[in-house]
């Protein structure tokens, strides 16, 4: 089988996968409060999301993760999920959502073969809540978490983006909540992308370092090895099955093993979150539809653009103008 090997001998196995660039939340990292969002037309429809995902498992990639914006918005996602669940060669299937859709879809997700959720969790305060997704409402949130749970799924992982001054002091609360309900959670360094009209951007920035410090004030965390492919660095606590992950773009730099790349909402094949290299698969898929050999093809082609590492900045300069909801992380 072709495998997908870029310039720097890293194999490509992971597929982050965008199915829409809308979401009822606004995060104030993630989107600005007045967004517009792209026709139908230049979105991949949900037979096109498939084919990619065909030949992503194809050329050896064994992870895809759906994400968006926010995936469970999307018309169809049942369905997408179902049939993506089908493939050959896929042994984790994933979701990255801000939960809120879940009491709603989370057993029809299950069914239809997804593996593993990924929740948005950044506060435990409802008005903090509030303000930091501007549109979310912490009690769907929370409710979509037990309905996962109920519906089976294993290995949940919320995903807390720290930001001082904003919610740095509840680090230790949502490590609380983690362990209560059995879940794992990974701290995140806020990234700088698309300009979210967020200007104390530059004053935000909370390394994982004093993250982990202040988680350590109360618990024991032991190094683990263990990983699921993505770019957390897991800690176990002694007396707790859940996991602590911290996923540091600027202060531990993981892009040597990195083994992902990602689709647009528009169908552009991102080499790296980081920067703008990207080739056109949409352009592929609407010349030759059903052609998934020319799809193969143009993805093979596409790994000699993936880059180094991203150049990241904490200042609060935007290097990358794309939104956040364009790619889902
Ligand atoms: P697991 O499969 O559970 O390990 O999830 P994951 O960490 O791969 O995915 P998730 O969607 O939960 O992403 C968590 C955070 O990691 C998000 O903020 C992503 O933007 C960020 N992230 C994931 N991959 C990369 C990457 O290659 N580069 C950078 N800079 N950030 C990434
Ligand atoms: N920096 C870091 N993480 C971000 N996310 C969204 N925007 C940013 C950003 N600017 C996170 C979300 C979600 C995941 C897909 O990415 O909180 O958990
Ligand atoms: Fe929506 Fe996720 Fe972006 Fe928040 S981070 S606005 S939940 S896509």
């Amino acid at each position: 089988m072709t495998q997908l090997i870029d310039d720097f001998e890293r194999v490509v196995r992971y597929v982050r996968i965008s199915v829409t660039d809308r979401c009822d939340f606004r995060c104030v990292y993630c989107m600005s409060e007045e967004m517009t969002f792209l026709p139908r037309a230049q979105v991949l429809t949900l037979e096109e999301l498939t084919t990619v995902a065909k030949a992503f498992t194809e050329l050896g990639v064994e992870k895809i993760r759906l994400t968006g914006g926010e995936p469970l918005v999307r018309r169809g996602i049942e369905e997408l999920v179902t049939n993506i669940g089908r493939l050959d060669g896929l042994r984790d299937f994933a979701m990255t959502t801000n939960g809120a859709g879940l009491v709603k879809h989370a057993k029809a997700l299950r069914q239809g073969g997804l593996q593993r959720l990924n929740i948005s969790l950044d506060s435990l305060d409802e008005s903090r809540f509030k303000h930091l997704t501007r549109t979310g409402d912490l009690g769907k949130v929370i409710d979509g978490l037990h309905a996962a749970q109920d519906a089976g799924f294993e290995r949940i992982k919320l995903n807390a983006v720290i930001l001082k001054g904003r919610n740095d002091d509840e680090v230790l609360e949502l490590v609380d909540f983690a362990r209560r309900e059995g879940v794992d959670i990974s701290f995140i360094e806020e990234m700088p992308l698309g300009d979210v009209s967020d200007h104390s951007r530059g004053e935000t920035y909370c390394s994982s370092d004093d993250v982990q410090a202040a988680i350590e004030t109360q618990y024991e965390l032991l190094p683990t090895t263990e990983t699921t492919l993505g770019p957390s660095r897991y800690f176990r606590m002694p007396d707790s099955p859940s996991r602590i992950g911290f996923i540091s773009p600027h202060s531990h730099n993981f892009c040597a093993t990195c083994n992902r790349v990602r689709v647009t909402v528009e169908g552009r094949l991102l080499l790296c979150l980081g920067n703008e290299h990207s080739v056109d698969l949409r352009e592929v898929l609407r010349r030759h539809p059903g052609n998934i050999d020319a799809l193969k093809s143009r993805i093979v082609e596409a790994m000699s653009l993936k880059p180094e590492r991203h150049h990241f900045t904490t200042d609060g300069d935007v290097q990358v103008v794309r939104f956040m909801n364009m790619t889902g992380g």
